[in-house]
């Protein structure tokens, strides 16, 4: 499904806080599942991986609108442990997107002072990616823009299973006693070491499910399901998404503090 691009400008860019929402409060930290993109391209008769192709330029639209908008860092999931499973060819076709959006995009990316880094296991990634992954966060470390992560070869249980691997290898080592892990220390151990956890989570093409994906961070996150599919996800879609999360009360498993009435419990 598609919506009409109300304010998606040609060039996607609105240095302002849209109209209808509060630019006080926005969500911090935006994190967004993918979803959709081989079903966008079958709609229209074309291979999967157009779609996968299509996707990515709605990622820089998405990118560039969050930078704009004010919201300090975007994480996407752009390759899970699971989707290895893909046929080769589709695999091995993503890889190699993944690489040519790196190798074009580094300028603008240091330009916009965007600050990209990759979460997940990086080892298992083709060599050249790994190169690239390496020079691009190297060179926008010190960007002041917004904090872009790119989940790819990630998993949830996974990096929790890998957190646990550190923080008992320290204890075995001495450095750290048992009793002393407490969801501070857990954290520090995690991919997202010194990121804030994600306040909205968005997901793309009407499906329910959180695939794995950021299971410890997104513990409070606002959900907003999309039945956009990914690359038709546009400046309305992400506005809509941003306006959804702003109606929440959230409360963090406390009371609400407007709507609840002690008298009564
Ligand atoms: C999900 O759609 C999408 C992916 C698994 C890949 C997402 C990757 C990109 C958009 C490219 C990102 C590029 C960089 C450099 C970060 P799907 O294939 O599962 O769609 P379907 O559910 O309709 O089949």
């Amino acid at each position: 499904m598609s919506h009409p691009s109300a304010i998606d400008t040609d060039d996607s860019r609105l240095r302002v806080c849209p109209t209808g929402l509060d630019p006080h409060r926005m969500p911090n930290h935006v994190a967004v599942i993918m979803d959709g993109n081989g079903r966008w391209a079958k709609a229209k008769g074309l291979p999967r991986i157009m779609g996968h192709r299509a996707g990515v330029e709605s990622l820089k639209r998405t990118l560039r609108l969050c930078n704009d908008w004010g919201i300090n860092a975007l994480t996407v999931y752009a390759f899970s442990t699971e989707n290895w499973s893909r046929p080769g060819d589709e695999v091995n076709f993503l890889m190699a997107l993944f690489e040519r959006v790196l190798e074009r995009e580094l300028e603008s990316l240091i330009n916009e002072q965007v600050r990209i880094r990759f979460l997940g296991d990086l080892q298992d990634l083709p060599f050249r990616l790994q190169e690239l992954i390496a020079e691009a966060t190297n060179l926008t470390a010190k960007n002041t823009g917004i904090n872009f992560n790119v989940c790819a070869n990630y998993g949830g249980r996974r990096e929790l299973v890998l957190a646990a691997q550190k923080l008992a290898q320290r204890s075995v080592r001495g450095d750290l006693d048992p009793a002393h892990i407490n969801e501070k220390t857990f954290a520090a151990e995690l991919f997202t070491a010194n990121e804030v956890d994600p306040d909205l989570l968005i997901r793309t093409s009407g499906e329910m499910r959180v695939s794995n994906f950021l299971l410890w961070q997104l513990a409070y996150a606002e959900i907003h399901i999309s039945d956009v599919l990914w690359p038709d996800f546009d400046a309305t879609a992400l506005r809509e998404a941003l306006s959804d999360y702003q109606s929440r009360r959230r409360r963090f498993g406390g009371l609400d503090p407007v709507a609840s009435d002690y008298s009564k419990t």
